[in-house]
Formats: C-alpha cells, sequence, structure tokens
C-alpha cells in the first residue's frame, strides 16, 4: 500500500506508511508506542518550526516592526522553549514555574514576559532578578508591588471584546478578573508613572480558541483610542482544527487582522500558543477493555484519560480518534478514560475500526493544553513528552514514575 496523507488535524508530514500505520515526524506510533509505552504525548518537531516560521513570514511580508511571542502556557516544557528560542521567537510565561521552564530552555530572559492577574511578590521579585524583558501589569496593586523598580512594562486592558468561544476562556469582556477596564487606563498609566515604572505600552488578549478574526481586528482599534504607544500587544487567540470538519483562519489572514487597525510604526506583537503547538502533537494509548452495550454503544477504553486531557471534560471539546494501525471505520464507539468518574470520556463520538484490546489509539491535536494541563487524579503518573524529527525519537520529558509520587510525601 503506498503512503496515504492523513488530515489537516495530525502534525504537519504525518502520514499512513507502507504498514497501513500512522508516522509522525517520521516515526511509527505503533512503535513508539512498543518503544516508550502509553500514554505519551508526541509530536512532530518541524510542525512547530513550520509554525513559527509562519508567524514571522506573514509578520514580516507586512511591517517591519513585529514580535511573535509564544505563550508558553500551552506547551511549558524546557525543551519547546528552547525550540521557540532558536526560532527566534519571544515568550511569554504566566507564572514563576513557566519563568523557570523558559530560563531552562535557553530563553534569553531579555525575550520574556511576565504574565499573571495576581503574580506574587516572590514571582515579581524572581522576574525582575532574572532580568525579564517585560512584565505585563494586571492591577493597582500590582504597580503598587513593583513600585520603585525601573522595570519595563506594558499594561492588560480589558478591551470589552467577547468573541465567540467557551465562556471559560474568554477574557477579554469587561467582567473579568483580568487587567484594567479600559475607563480605568488614565489612571494606571498615572499610577505606572508616580511609582517610576518604565510604561512601553498596552496590552490585550480576548481569548482562546476563537475562529472568527472580527474581534481581533478590533483589538487594536480600542488600545490606539488608549493613547500613542510604542508596542501594543494584541494576545494569542487563534483556534486551531480539532476535527477533519474544522477549518481555521490561516495565520497569514489572523496577522492581517491583528494588523488591520494598527497604526503606522507601532510594533504589534502577537501571543499565540495553541496555534503553534495544538496540532502538532498527537496522544497515544493502548486500548485496555473493549464493552459493547447492546443496542446502545461501544466504550473503548484507554490508559489515559482526564489525567492527560483535561479539556473535553472542562470545555466539553471535541476531538477525534483513530486507530493508530488502522485509520477509518465506521464502528460508533465512545473513548473512555481510565478514570473513576462517568464524566472522563474523550470522545464521544469516534468511528472506528473493530477496536480491540491491545490497539495502539491515537488522538490528534491535543499539543496544546495537553501535556500543560496533566494531572495526577488517581494518581496515575504523568505521560512522558517525545519529539520526533526524520524518523528519529527522543524524550524530552520522561514519564512519571511511582517514586515521583511517593517523593513528595514527608
Ligand atoms: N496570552 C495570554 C495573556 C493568555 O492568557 C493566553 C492564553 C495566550 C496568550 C495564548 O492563547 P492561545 O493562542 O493559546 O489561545 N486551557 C484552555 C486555554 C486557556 C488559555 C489561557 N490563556 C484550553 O485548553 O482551551
Amino acid at each position: 500500500m503506498a503512503a496515504v496523507a492523513v488530515s489537516h488535524v495530525f502534525p504537519l508530514g504525518s502520514r499512513l506508511n507502507r504498514r497501513g500505520r500512522l508516522e509522525v515526524g517520521g516515526c511509527d506510533v505503533v512503535e513508539l508506542a512498543r518503544e516508550f509505552g502509553t500514554p505519551a504525548y508526541v509530536y512532530a518537531e518541524d510542525d512547530m518550526r513550520a509554525r513559527a516560521r509562519a508567524y514571522t513570514e506573514a509578520f514580516r511580508a507586512r511591517t517591519e516592526h513585529f514580535e511573535v511571542i509564544y505563550a508558553g502556557k500551552a506547551f511549558p516544557s524546557a525543551a519547546v522553549f528552547r525550540l521557540f528560542a532558536d526560532a527566534g521567537l519571544s515568550a511569554d510565561v504566566a507564572s514563576g514555574g513557566e519563568l523557570h521552564l523558559a530560563l531552562a530552555g535557553g530563553f534569553h530572559p531579555a525575550h520574556l514576559y511576565m504574565h499573571g492577574n495576581n503574580k506574587t511578590q516572590a514571582e515579581l521579585d524572581y522576574a525582575i532578578e532574572q532580568g525579564v524583558g517585560h512584565i505585563v501589569v494586571d492591577s493597582f496593586d500590582e504597580i503598587e508591588r513593583l513600585r520603585g523598580r525601573p522595570q519595563r512594562i506594558l499594561l492588560r486592558v480589558t478591551p470589552g471584546i467577547k468573541p465567540s468561544t467557551h465562556s471559560f476562556i474568554q477574557t477579554g469582556q469587561a467582567d473579568s478578573k483580568f487587567g484594567f477596564a479600559v475607563e480605568d487606563v488614565p489612571r494606571a498609566v498615572e499610577a505606572c508613572r508616580d511609582a517610576g515604572l518604565e510604561l512601553c505600552g498596552l496590552h490585550a488578549h480576548i481569548g482562546s480558541q476563537i475562529l472568527e478574526l472580527g474581534a481581533f481586528e478590533r483589538i487594536a482599534e480600542v488600545l490606539t483610542g488608549l493613547g500613542e504607544w510604542p508596542l501594543l500587544n494584541l494576545g494569542g487567540g487563534l483556534g486551531i482544527a480539532y476535527t477533519a470538519a474544522d477549518d481555521p483562519p490561516s495565520v497569514a489572514d489572523y496577522v492581517d487582522a491583528l494588523l488591520r487597525r494598527a497604526p503606522e510604526g507601532v510594533t504589534v506583537l502577537c501571543e499565540p500558543g495553541r496555534s503553534l503547538v495544538g496540532n502538532a502533537g498527537v496522544t497515544i494509548y493502548t486500548v485496555g477493555t473493549v464493552k459493547r452495550v447492546a443496542g446502545r454503544r461501544t466504550y473503548v477504553a484507554v490508559d489515559g484519560g482526564m489525567s492527560d486531557n483535561l479539556r473535553p471534560m472542562l470545555y466539553g471539546a471535541r476531538y477525534e480518534a483513530e486507530i493508530a494501525g488502522r485509520f477509518g471505520g465506521s464502528d460508533p464507539c465512545t473513548i473512555a478514560g481510565m478514570h473513576c468518574e462517568s464524566g472522563d470520556i474523550l470522545v464521544q463520538d469516534a468511528l472506528l475500526d473493530d477496536p480491540r484490546p491491545g490497539d495502539v489509539l491515537v488522538i490528534p491535536a491535543t499539543g496544546a493544553y495537553g501535556h500543560a494541563m496533566a494531572n495526577n487524579y488517581n494518581a496515575v503518573p504523568r505521560p512522558p513528552v517525545i519529539f520526533c524529527r526524520d524518523g528519529e525519537a527522543r524524550v524530552v520529558v520522561r514519564r512519571e514514575t511511582y517514586d515521583d509520587l511517593t517523593r513528595r510525601e514527608l
């Protein structure tokens, strides 16, 4: 059988090899499952590089004044910070822990932006000691915590834009825990000056997994209405395809939308997370039990679940699934996790080809906020992260062990 391409939901360069098995980054995922065990997060490194390039090329074609900032929360690992540092991106970190990982990945601190609606004094001190380029200040209290520090900052504004996405990941509306309301900005600017901070510009992030570009166009307009600033950081939020039916806007169209209403000469920053890493990663599992409920459905239970992918439970997020060695199929199946909750369902309505215990099952588009939100529910050790490139696989985050689970017990 000739190698066949797979849908755009899978990492760039994925295909079915001559044995009819999925290859990611040139590696046969059934063999990866054998070598590294399951569950595991498998990434095509070149996918992330290509998407970073798509961002920088899209901006470069339109302006000289831009900065692409990787939103590290989507996939906070030293290895991926290193990859994006090498690709010439900056990064944002949303906690002391993410800052630690970005520095471990070799990020120059000057290229880092520090976020958070409630940064502790210890996190602010850590960021300043390390020489973080900009702190994105979120509240009047934070201005006071920074008083007297000659730090470059941006002010985070909630621009009053409500994009269409899950309410948990809308952040730009006026009623939000984040940032300064538009009407408070003049007072915040005054407070920053009074506190001796070096205010370089404004920031807004309206939400995440947004598929219509209209809302993005308005950000620059709202921020520009709040004075003249050399830097405008317009946040992240471009949505990705989770199922083959999804058709998200291209990076070039997104960048167009961001720039459309930005004034000439202003440096425009954006902070993509999901759209840099989401489709680069898949999760591989092993099918354990197949339970056919007569006249109802087939439950295909795998060796992971809500500990490695919380998104279906938190946001009702929809995914696809395939048997890695037998793509296609028409058996309606519900992919169940192994956790002690009926809600631990990864995919409600997958179509599989005669699933059997021992099959390797793959769920695509888990590259963003999968590893990032992994947890130890039911004391399940968290999966490893495997980077694949040109047929070579390397573990960049090892699997947790039972000893890791007891290590913190005193
Ligand atoms: N900038 C800021 C200030 C953010 O808060 C975020 C995401 C981003 C950039 C990156 O947004 P992205 O390009 O990835 O959409 N756990 C949720 C997503 C939460 C996003 C939080 N902030 C999920 O799994 O859908």
